[in-house]
């Protein structure tokens, strides 16, 4: 029997079911709870062939006999995480007679998980819908909040809304044929977790032989204890305006600017992120606020996170930092989350700018010499 975790949100609470074998343990039940007339699976044409056969299986026992599964599927890729693929959602959903009454089944990472939690928020002013996130970054982070979106050439999630899901439904089996550099990713902001609140975490990574797990590995307990994590902040602060969950923004701030300045190839965003806390981590020792040496187990655990980054990177610190002035132009404050300690997170407003090209400069160089 999977672990079952529950999100609290305002008035809405919902499981987070995290195992294997879920599907076909969970989503029957769900089915027949919510007795959808039409269930829709949003995914992508690759993650139907191959793992597609297995939730139609599940989804199909608790449906009634004149149910039907609609499969709504799109490219893979951050480019089309637009208005364009949703408009596509939309009239396909409208062709299908699909109603306010039936349901929509995110099937993927984070691109799905957020194109079609927006879908659903927006379609017919809102249908229900359940996060069944495929990618160990999906599953450990955006499956689980409610934020939904999708990018604009101009920014990343730029239109969006808050819509949580009847549930979020994680079968770690799945990660069987996640590609490597995608487990590297999703690995970041499980080692984020542990910064802001998990020693465990950090100890199991560091018990890694290579700086990730052997090829048996059962992620179930991993990712259980990071959905906790992410429950837990989520039902603090649902709506990111107390300053807890935007402590989750642990290197974000030079990541999203790496990213952006990168043009959003190159890098995945774990991989920008795991380098934006290094970065976090030499702001915190030289600013004087860490009261603990923080630079060299961050690079022991988020260097092997970053094999498989193209070197060089060809992009300087003069550079990210005209990206995060750009973002601070926008209305958006320049705020960074860093460490006072292990697991103690503050958020900080001001600081030298010549202090924070100097730890952007000083991290690339980390990455250049590593592995
Ligand atoms: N809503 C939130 O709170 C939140 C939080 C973090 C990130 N995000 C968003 O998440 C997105 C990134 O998500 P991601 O890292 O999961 O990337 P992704 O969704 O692009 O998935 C990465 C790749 O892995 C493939 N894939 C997925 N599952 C697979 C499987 N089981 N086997 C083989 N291949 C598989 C996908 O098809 C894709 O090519 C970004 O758009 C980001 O903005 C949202
Ligand atoms: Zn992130």
């Amino acid at each position: 029997m999977p672990a079952e975790l529950m999100v609290r949100a305002g008035e809405k609470e919902y499981p987070v079911l995290v195992g294997k074998g879920t599907y076909e343990e969970a989503v029957p039940g769900i089915m027949r709870r919510l007795k959808p007339a039409c269930v829709s699976v949003v995914s992508h044409p690759a993650l139907q062939e191959m793992h597609g056969g297995a939730l139609e299986k599940a989804i199909i026992e608790g449906l009634p006999s004149s149910g039907r599964i609609i499969w709504f599927t799109f490219p893979e890729g951050e480019e089309n995480k637009t208005l364009v693929t949703v408009m596509a959602g939309y009239r396909f959903l409208l062709e299908k007679g699909f109603t306010r009454e039936d349901l929509v089944l995110a099937f993927g990472g984070g691109v799905v998980g957020d194109l079609a939690g927006f879908l659903a928020a927006t379609y017919m002013r809102g249908v229900r819908y359940l996060q069944l996130p495929t990618t160990l970054m999906s599953m450990v982070d955006s499956s689980i909040g409610g934020k939904t979106g999708v990018d604009l050439p101009e920014g990343k999630n730029i239109v969006g809304c808050f819509h949580h899901p009847e549930a979020v439904i994680a079968d770690v089996s799945v990660l069987a044929t996640l590609p490597g550099r995608e487990v590297l990713n999703g690995l970041a902001e499980v080692a984020k977790y542990g910064f802001l609140y998990d020693p465990e975490i950090l100890r199991e990574m560091e018990g890694w032989p290579e700086g990730r797990p052997g090829g048996e590995y059962d992620f179930a307990p991993l990712v259980r204890r990071c959905a906790a994590h992410k429950a837990r902040v989520v039902g603090e602060d649902e709506r990111d305006l107390r300053g807890i969950r935007a402590l989750l923004n642990y290197g974000h701030t030079f990541g999203h600017a790496l990213e952006a300045a990168l043009g959003y190839r190159m890098l995945r965003h774990g991989e920008a992120v795991a380098l934006g806390m290094i970065m976090a981590s030499r702001l915190a020792e030289w600013s004087g606020l860490a009261r603990t040496p923080l630079v060299e187990r961050h690079l022991r655990v988020l260097l092997p996170l970053l094999r498989e980054v193209p070197r060089p990177l060809n992009i300087s610190s003069r550079e990210i930092l005209r990206f995060m002035e750009a973002d601070k132009k926008k209305g958006q404050a320049l705020r960074f989350v860093l460490l006072k300690d292990w697991q103690s997170p503050v958020l900080v407003e001001s600081l030298a700018s010549d202090l924070v090209e100097e730890a952007v400069q000083e991290s690339l160089r980390d990455l250049s010499e590593g592995e």
